[in-house]
């Protein structure tokens, strides 16, 4: 499975991860991208049937904010 969490400490609110993956990330009130599936807390495994859209916002985000990996994020991005 694949989880997904964005940090937004470093989202610069560009959009790109909602074009390319709209049911996956969506905004907040400042602009900032956060994942739909658990509320951008990282412990929901991603539907395998989302997953090329997952990795295309993945691969597309400019500042690299959107965090990809196996294992649950347990709700924080390790810096
Ligand atoms: Fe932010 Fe990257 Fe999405 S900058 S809005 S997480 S594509």
């Amino acid at each position: 499975a694949h989880y997904t969490i964005v940090d937004k400490d470093t989202c610069i609110a560009c959009g790109a991860c909602g074009a390319a993956a709209p049911d996956l990330f969506d905004y907040d009130d400042e602009g900032l991208a956060e994942a739909i599936v658990d509320k951008n807390f990282g412990t929901s495994p991603i539907p395998e049937r989302m997953k090329d859209d997952l990795l295309d916002a993945y691969e597309g985000c400019p500042s690299d904010s959107i965090k990809v990996s196996a294992s649950p994020f347990h709700g924080t991005v390790e810096k």
